[in-house]
Formats: structure tokens, C-alpha cells, sequence
């Protein structure tokens, strides 16, 4: 049998969710044109730009956000088996607290139903649906701003119970303060007693001061963000992790991080000799405990990292960081990063990118290149 592909970052924002941003006026929302032109999906704060006109604000939205069929579509186009779908950010972040109990059941049932709608056996008349040999698993999201963690933690054990779910995605603001909040140790409490990989993705980039203000923003749209900000915030949110013990209190937790750990691989020699030079920690004569386990070890042990890096160089600092290519795994980031000629229904340029860092970052060696485009999933995650 070939081996199977799998895309494990894929994203969808099911209707339901979609109809929740259309009711909202303020980041994040969704803006309908009177002019009857695409949806605007306004969900990145350096979106709302008040010098640009409402309807040209965020990016179109289109059916390939929400629509499975067209998510099927993709995947039979790209060769892609088995893909682990994920609510797209900003996730339920912003839901006023007594809300989000209720939406993180609603769009997680949402996501169970869409997975097992897609892998029922073929029809008894034996009419073959389009997607007869692929399959979908997913990642459930959290309610984050529940009034307390006990909330967060029973829809982790209820995931569990949902057939085709394999995890759970969270971006980097925790509860609001950051992912070395010590308040988050009941939520890593659960995920590590339920086994459940954690996805950390991030949303919130940099502040747009960091890239030159709005007038940057004008001047390149989402480059700056996407491309810095985005990997950025990830390395910061998991290094803040690392530095407040949360590897040391919970040695089992599994964390996939979002587009090959951001700058996590290339950046953590620097991160362990800033710490190995820092008065302040216990082990050089401070009074702060500081981590007791080292970068790399956290690397080889509790990190997973996809292989969304677009570049030979990213995924060599990925696969060595993380002690060979048994922890990479691939991706997409679908629908994100479309074609902008209108030439869906061709080879993605973001998809060909991958796959050829990929082929060209194991000339010799297929086996880890078949592991990586999905063996080390279907182990990982369990997708039998
Ligand atoms: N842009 C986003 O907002 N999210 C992604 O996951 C990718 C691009
Ligand atoms: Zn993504």
C-alpha cells in the first residue's frame, strides 16, 4: 500500500463559528460587503485598521474556511490521506466567560460529526463518496475563559470520549496571562492524565510596534506578522513554559508546536546559555529555581514539531534539534496561504514548498521522509 500522507495542521471554521463572528462589530468578526464581494475575515488586531475601508479590511473568506467538501477537494489534489482538523484562531479566546463552556462543546461536537460523517464506509447502494479513501481526525478546542480551569479540564476527559478527536489546539495567552501562568497547572494536569496532545499555534503575533506601526502594515499586509510575529509568538510562549517549570512538573506532557517550533530549534543553544548565564536562578547562586531539565531535552522528549517551514534550512534545525525526524510531522496551514491567481483547484505553491523542502531535506534516506509525511502521525496520534 502507498504510505499515507497526513495533514495534521489544517484548519476549518465551522459555520456555526462563522455565524458567531458575523453577530460581532470588533475583532474578531466577519464583515459582509453590501456590495455582495467576498466575506472579510477580520481577525488579527493589525486587521482592523480604521484608514482602511471596511470592506477591504482581513482577508476574503470564502467557502474553503468552513465547506468539508471543499477541504476534501484539497486534500485529494495534494495526494493528502488523513487530515487533523483544527478550529482556526483566534479560537474561543474572546468569548465572555459564561459562554464558553457551551461553544467549546457545540464547535467540538461540530468538528466529531464532520470527521465521522467523512469516514463512514461507502455508501450500501455502492455509490462511492468522493472521499473514499481519505479520512479526518481532529483537535478540539478549549474553553479558555470559562470561569475556572475545573471547566477547561472536564472538556479535556470529555474529548476523550469523542471517537475521532486526537488532541486539543490553544494558542499563546493561556487564561490571559501567558502560557507560564502557574494558574495553567490544572489544565496540564488533565492533558497529561488524558494523554492528549496539546497543538500550541499562535494569533496574537508581536505588537505592530515592533514592525514599524500601521503604516508598516499598509506597506506589506500580513508579511511581517505571518512571517515573524506568528513564529515569534510561539517560540516565546513555549520558551516562558519551559522557564517556569512546567516540563519539570509534568515530564509527560506532548506539545506539537505550530510551523516547526517557530524559531524554537534554531534559537535554543541561545536560550540555554542565557539561562546558564542568568545570576538569578538557583542553580548559579540566585534564589529563583529556574528549569531544572535543559532545552534539548524537552526537545527530544515532550515537543513535536510540524513540518510547516517552508525551507531546507528550518526543517534541518527542526529534525536536529529534535534528535532526528521521528517528532516532525507534516502540514499545510489550509486555507491559509492560497493561490492568489484563483487557481484553487491546482498545486498549491504553499503545499509544492513543503513537500519539496521535505523530499530535499532526506536525498538519501525515503524512509524518513515517508515517516515525516505521515508515519510519525499515524503513530503519534493513533490514526488507526
Ligand atoms: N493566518 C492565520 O490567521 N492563521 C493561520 O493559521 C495561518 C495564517
Ligand atoms: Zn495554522
Amino acid at each position: 500500500m502507498a504510505h499515507p500522507i497526513v495533514d495534521i495542521h489544517t484548519h476549518v471554521y465551522p459555520q456555526s463559528y462563522l455565524d458567531m463572528l458575523r453577530a460581532r462589530t470588533t475583532v474578531p468578526y466577519v464583515h459582509d460587503p453590501s456590495s455582495g464581494a467576498a466575506s472579510r475575515l477580520i481577525i488579527l488586531s493589525s486587521d482592523d485598521n480604521p484608514s482602511i475601508p471596511i470592506d477591504q479590511r482581513g482577508r476574503p473568506v470564502d467557502s474553503s474556511y468552513s465547506d468539508i467538501g471543499v477541504k476534501l477537494a484539497f486534500m485529494q489534489l495534494h495526494g493528502i490521506t488523513t487530515s487533523v482538523i483544527s478550529l482556526a484562531n483566534p479560537w474561543l479566546d474572546f468569548l465572555p466567560p459564561k459562554e464558553a463552556q457551551n461553544w467549546a462543546q457545540r464547535i467540538n461536537d461540530d468538528l466529531e460529526r464532520i470527521c465521522a460523517g467523512v469516514n463512514r464506509p461507502a455508501d450500501p447502494d455502492g455509490t462511492r463518496p468522493l472521499h473514499e479513501k481519505t479520512t479526518l481526525f481532529a483537535f478540539g478546542a478549549l474553553p479558555l475563559s470559562a470561569p475556572s480551569s475545573g471547566i477547561v479540564a472536564a472538556e479535556i476527559a470529555r474529548l476523550k470520549t469523542l471517537s475521532h478527536m486526537r488532541g486539543v489546539i490553544m494558542g499563546t495567552s493561556g487564561l490571559g496571562k501567558g502560557l507560564d501562568d502557574s494558574a495553567l497547572d490544572p489544565i496540564w494536569a488533565a492533558l497529561q492524565k488524558n494523554d492528549t496532545v496539546l497543538f500550541l499555534h499562535p494569533h496574537y503575533g508581536l505588537p505592530d510596534a515592533a514592525f514599524g506601526g500601521p503604516e508598516a502594515t499598509d506597506r506589506y499586509g500580513h508579511v511581517l506578522p505571518l512571517a515573524l510575529g506568528f513564529p515569534l509568538e510561539t517560540t516565546i510562549a513555549v520558551t516562558r513554559m519551559f522557564l517556569s517549570g512546567v516540563f519539570d512538573r509534568f515530564h509527560q506532557l506532548k506539545v506539537l508546536l505550530a510551523h516547526s517550533g517557530g524559531t524554537l530549534p534554531f534559537l535554543a543553544g541561545r536560550i540555554e546559555s542565557c539561562i546558564a548565564h542568568e545570576r538569578r536562578f538557583i542553580a548559579n547562586g540566585g534564589d529563583t529555581q529556574g528549569p531544572k531539565r535543559s532545552v534539548w531535552d524537552v526537545l527530544k522528549t515532550n515537543i513535536y514539531l510540524d513540518a510547516v517551514v517552508y525551507g531546507e534550512a528550518g526543517l534541518k534545525a527542526a529534525i536536529h534539534a529534535s534528535g532526528g525526524p521521528d517528532r516532525l510531522l507534516f502540514g499545510t496551514d489550509h486555507p491559509f496561504f492560497p493561490p492568489l491567481n484563483g487557481k484553487e483547484n491546482e498545486e498549491w505553491l504553499s503545499v509544492r514548498t513543503n513537500y519539496t523542502s521535505i523530499e530535499a531535506a532526506f536525498p538519501e534516506n525515503k524512509d524518513s521522509m515517508i515517516a515525516v509525511l505521515g508515519g510519525n502521525a499515524v503513530r503519534i496520534l493513533n490514526l488507526k
